[in-house]
């Protein structure tokens, strides 16, 4: 297959590494819009580059990724919708909720599949908890707990285009309580804290997020996430049944220590970002875009998923900005 990817930053560079690993993909063509990030990445793996997002469009390509910054996703996923071009899109779809209903108006009457970046879904941790639960094996749900907690922050000039921690990092864990439960969120209530570097301050953003949801089912879930864990990078979902517990991300990688005498769980090394502790699962969702892009399959992820999961983070920073509880029917929808 022809692949064209755009954005080659943090996780565009890791892409088209993972996308040169994989047997499928025959020839790559790289963009990005600062002179020699595309370069740089290609020289590497043997990558075309070209100079636009149109000439990428115009490569004869069999399927697009897009990982620009968050403001580049929407503008280029409405020139593929628009060139019928299968694309492959980094979460979250848009900057904005208006640009977010849009896309899935667009996406929806269109017959170009969009696959939305949400990796966790590829993890066979969270698919095994997400089976478990439709099964029932766990009874009914009463509580969800699920974080995202980076070791490091990312570099400053991510943040200002971020859409701050709830859109950016937490939004990961309001597609997996949607995946694992099967459920809508009903009701959020968020705060935010900052106790780390000044840009996230002066980006109108906070270093560390939490949250209270409340399933349709009446699933109580908590949510956290922090730009400083110090100990490592630790992603964790648990999930408690009325017959039984499960949890995800939890194995010798993980980034804790108990205070207890004579343990001496987990033995580690610990993750220390996304790409080590997510590396099997970005393969498997880019293995699943090419049979997306081959017309095998329908999208896995798509933009109505990224809407919800959108909808829900703009909840988080409404309760977090009014102090108070914000019902689901307060944000609009497409
Ligand atoms: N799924 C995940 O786990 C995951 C992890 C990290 C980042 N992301 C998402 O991926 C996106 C990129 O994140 P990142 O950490 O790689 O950011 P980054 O800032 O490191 O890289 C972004 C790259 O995009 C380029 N770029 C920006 N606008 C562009 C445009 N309009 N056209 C072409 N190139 C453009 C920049 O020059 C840069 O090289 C973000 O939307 C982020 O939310 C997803």
């Amino acid at each position: 297959m022809r692949i064209g990817l755009t954005g080659v930053g943090r996780i565009g560079a890791f892409h088209a590494a993972t996308l040169h690993s994989l047997a499928s993909v025959d020839e790559l063509v790289l963009y990005d819009f600062v002179g020699d990030q595309a370069r740089k990445a290609a020289d590497g793996i043997g990558a075309e580059v070209v100079d636009s997002e149109d000439a990428l469009l115009a490569a004869g390509l069999d399927g697009l990724v897009i990982a620009t910054a968050t403001p580049g996703h929407a503008p280029m996923l409405r020139k593929a919708i628009a060139a019928g071009v299968r694309t492959f899109c980094e979460k979250p779809v848009a900057a904005t909720l208006d640009e977010t209903i849009d896309l899935t108006r667009l996406a929806e009457a269109s017959d170009t599949p969009v696959h939305v970046g949400f990796q966790r879904r590829f993890d066979h941790g969270y698919q095994r908890v997400q089976q478990a639960v439709a099964a029932g094996e766990l009874g009914f749900i009463h509580t969800i707990r699920s974080h995202t907690l980076d070791q490091n922050p990312p570099h400053a000039s991510y943040i200002p285009t971020s859409g701050g921690i709830f859109r950016d990092c937490n939004i990961h864990d309001f597609d997996v309580v949607r995946f694992v439960s099967g459920r809508e969120v009903a009701t959020v209530y968020a705060t935010g804290g900052n106790q780390g570097a000044e840009f996230f301050k002066e980006s109108g953003d906070y270093d560390t997020g939490g949250a209270m949801l409340t399933l349709d089912s009446g699933t109580v879930v908590q949510i956290s996430s922090t730009r400083y864990n110090g100990q490592g990078h630790d992603v964790r979902t648990e999930v408690f049944g009325s017959k039984g517990s499960m949890c995800v991300g939890l194995d010798d990688t993980l980034a804790m220590v108990s205070a207890e005498d004579g343990v001496d769980f987990p033995k580690g090394p610990v993750h220390t970002n996304f790409m080590d502790r997510f590396l099997p699962a970005y393969q498997a969702e880019l293995t699943a875009f090419f049979d997306v892009a081959s017309g095998l399959r329908e999208s896995p992820c798509t933009v109505r998923d990224a809407l919800e999961a959108f909808r829900i983070a703009e909840a988080c920073e409404l309760s977090r900005m009014r102090g108070r509880p914000v019902s689901m029917d307060e944000v609009a929808t497409a």
